[in-house]
């Protein structure tokens, strides 16, 4: 079967397409750097001659709230005007646990408009919402570095590992869509504040940590339901306290 993953290069992208190929399939990993750019729509509708299925695991350059929102609507709309055409059977598209209730923050306004298109469509379509990926606690702690202090909220969250994630994403991708949300998270909850310190530690990263209910997740304020799985909620099986003990610095972009 013909797969094209959007976002092939990225973070879970890559290693979707490795464990797609093992099983035999034949797999694109498009990117504007493989001359397939979904804001301008170069490259979309050659690619995607043959596809039975499209995987959108892309993200925006920049999380500014107008970037991102104009990144996830113009992306959204080409490629699924363009799937449609070539006659793609099954989109799945990767957002996260709790957009619809983190509608203060731009990025997630952004990813919801993104779903909402997808829903639209006439292109049966599978959601998964994960969680917040392991190597993400970087991410969060650069949001709320303030000077030589890192702010972060106490709330409860079930982050995942991005190998979890690509696992998962293997079987929904080879799976029926389900026109509609799968969730997928850790096995583990733990507090927001807890998780970026135990890495900072990690990697030999000195910052006092501050700890807040009142400090924003990219613009919302959370509670301890907000990042939080439904019941029914797909787990991986690392867990964070393993995964955090070998854990490396982001790297350099
Ligand atoms: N971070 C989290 O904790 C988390 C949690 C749940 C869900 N998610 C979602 O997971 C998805 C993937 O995240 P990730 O961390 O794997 O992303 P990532 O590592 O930042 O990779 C982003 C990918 O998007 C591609 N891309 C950028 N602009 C593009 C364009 N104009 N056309 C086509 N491709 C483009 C990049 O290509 P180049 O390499 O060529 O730039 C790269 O392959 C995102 O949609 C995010 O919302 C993230």
């Amino acid at each position: 079967m013909k797969i094209v993953v959007i976002g092939g290069t990225g973070l879970i992208g890559s290693k979707l397409v490795k464990r797609l190929q093992v099983k035999g399939h034949e797999v694109i990993a498009a990117s504007p750097a493989s001359g397939v750019n979904t804001m301008t729509g170069e490259g979309l509708a050659a690619v995607l001659t043959g596809a039975q299925v499209v995987v959108d695991v892309a993200n925006s350059p920049s999380f500014g709230d107008k970037a991102v929102m104009e990144f996830f609507q113009t992306s959204g709309r080409n490629l699924l005007t363009a799937e449609a055409v070539a006659g793609v059977k099954h989109h799945v598209a990767l957002s996260v646990v709790g957009t619809e209730r983190l509608q203060d923050s731009g990025y997630f306004r952004a990813k919801l408009a993104q779903e909402k298109l997808i829903k639209d469509a006439s292109i049966p379509y599978t959601l998964v919402h994960s969680t917040q990926f392991f190597e993400f606690m970087f991410g969060i702690a650069q949001s709320g570095a303030q000077g030589d202090k890192v702010h972060l909220s106490p709330a409860l969250m079930q982050p995942i590992y991005s190998d979890d994630v690509a696992d998962a994403l293997t079987d929904l991708v080879l799976g029926s869509p389900a026109n509609g949300v799968v969730e997928i998270a850790g096995p583990e909850p733990i507090r927001i504040a807890d998780a970026v310190a135990s890495y900072l530690r990690q990697i030999g990263d000195g910052r006092e940590i501050v700890v807040d209910d009142k400090t924003r997740y990219f613009g919302a304020l959370l509670d301890d339901k907000t990042l939080m799985p439904a019941d029914g909620v797909q787990l991986g099986k690392t867990a964070f306290s393993e995964w955090v003990k070998t854990a490396t610095p982001p790297p350099a972009r």
